[in-house]
């Protein structure tokens, strides 16, 4: 009760849900998916094993896997009138912006076939969105560089596909070092999925009216594209380049503890997470694996995120506030170590983040469920009359 009003009991129903797929604690820095712990998913699994896991609550059985992984790799091209759409942006256009556009044209392509009180179709439409996501970012960086689309190939992984789509031209075939092919498929298990973050709950809120999955998925995209969210791994890497210098980091540290300086420290703290994201570990693990197989761990970025890194974890400010490394805070030296343009990294985030994101849509609408309506705690005018009495 706030003394304007009191809480109907309907509020706690909109503003929170119940689900089987992730849990988070924030105080000990744990993330399991469906019970697993994600340093042990990422680290001894595959992607398209933790995407099944997130859909179905299980890690598959080798025929499992098999049929799974063949429905999602032969299913990675996309629509010819697709290619389309892509001649209506101008070339510069940020990444983000066509996938938030081109995942909800996806509704055009499926809309009509699509009846999501049916669960074959509701998994079909998981499948779809999983298989094509890495498709259309590759598509999107393609053609904000001028090059043709690679398509598709069903021989490589999900991770050295995605990379091959990105890399290889007509005149020349990208060679997929099986390091970086690894380390794409870790990075996308370490964004799967993380309980009701806000872009989560933005396709639950869009799917609770009973819009189509390809919909719902390109809100989703629409909310992580901020630097609050998602778009945390660019900011990461805009702030190294800002910051420059070894020498330049007490400054920026100073600046993030000054009240009315707008400056975050940007892939540092959480909503949840008061102790270390344990994602951040691993990403920070993969960092060094990919920079050593590329012969450049002395990157001067990676320098400075590592002192940033110790500076700010000795820093009473940050100690105090419970201020760690979150999983943004890595991942973008490493896209950038693999020749990956900065604005793509909230794409791959997006990528990543697919079968979290359908997962949840799926688990919402495959039981009763009723309309998302978050509640609001008034504060303007009482009732007042228009002539002013
Ligand atoms: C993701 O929700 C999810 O699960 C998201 C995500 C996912 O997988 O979906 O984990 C992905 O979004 C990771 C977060 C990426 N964002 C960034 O790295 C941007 C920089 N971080 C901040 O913008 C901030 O930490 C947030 C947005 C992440 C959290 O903001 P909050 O909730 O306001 O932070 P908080 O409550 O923990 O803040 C406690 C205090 C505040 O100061 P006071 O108001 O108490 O005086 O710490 C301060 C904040 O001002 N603070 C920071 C800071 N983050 C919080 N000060 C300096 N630098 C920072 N990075």
């Amino acid at each position: 009760s706030e003394g304007l009003f009191t809480y109907d009991p309907g509020f706690v129903s909109t503003a929170s849900c119940e689900s089987e797929i992730t849990y988070i604690d924030g105080a000990k820095g744990v993330l399991l998916h469906r019970g697993y712990p994600i340093d042990q998913l990422a680290n001894e699994c595959d992607y398209l094993d933790v995407c099944y896991l997130l859909l179905y609550g299980e890690l598959p059985s080798s025929d499992q896997k098999a049929t799974f992984e063949h429905a999602i790799m032969h299913h990675t091209m996309v629509h010819e009138q697709l290619h389309q759409f892509f001649k209506g942006f101008r070339r510069d256009s940020h990444p983000m912006a066509i996938m938030v556009g081109v995942v909800g044209a996806l509704s055009a392509f499926y809309h009509d076939s699509l009846d999501i009180s049916n669960d074959r179709h509701r998994e079909v439409a998981a499948h779809r969105l999983i298989s094509k996501m890495p498709t259309l970012a590759a598509m999107a960086y393609k053609y904000s560089i001028g090059q043709p689309f690679a398509y598709p190939r069903n021989d490589l992984s999900y991770g050295g596909n995605f990379l091959h789509m990105m890399f290889s031209t007509p005149a020349e075939e990208y060679k997929v070092n099986p390091v970086l092919a690894r380390a794409m498929d870790k990075i996308f298990t370490l964004h799967a999925d993380h309980e009701q973050n806000a872009s989560t709950s933005t396709v639950r809120l869009a799917g609770s009216s009973g819009a189509n999955p390809f919909a719902c998925i390109a809100a989703g995209i629409a909310a992580l594209w901020g630097p609050a969210h998602g778009g945390a791994n660019e900011a990461v890497l805009n702030m190294l380049e800002e910051i420059g210098d070894e020498a330049n980091i007490e400054e920026y540290i100073a600046r993030a503890k000054d009240k009315d300086d707008p400056f975050r420290l940007m892939g540092f703290g959480h909503r949840v997470y008061k102790n270390y994201d344990p994602r951040a570990k691993v990403m920070k693990a993969t960092c060094d694996e990919v920079l050593s197989e590329l012969g450049v761990q002395d990157d001067p970025l990676l320098k400075i995120a590592m002192r940033l890194e110790k500076i700010a974890l000795e820093d009473e400010y940050f100690v105090e506030k419970k201020l760690y490394p979150n999983v943004d805070f890595y991942s973008g030296i490493i896209f950038k170590a693999i020749g990956i343009p900065t604005d793509m990294f909230t794409v791959l985030f997006a990528v990543g983040r697919t079968p979290g994101w359908i997962a949840h849509w799926k688990e919402m609408i495959s039981g009763p469920y009723r309309i998302g309506r978050p509640r609001q705690l008034y504060k303007g005018y009482d009732q007042r009359d228009v002539s002013g009495d």
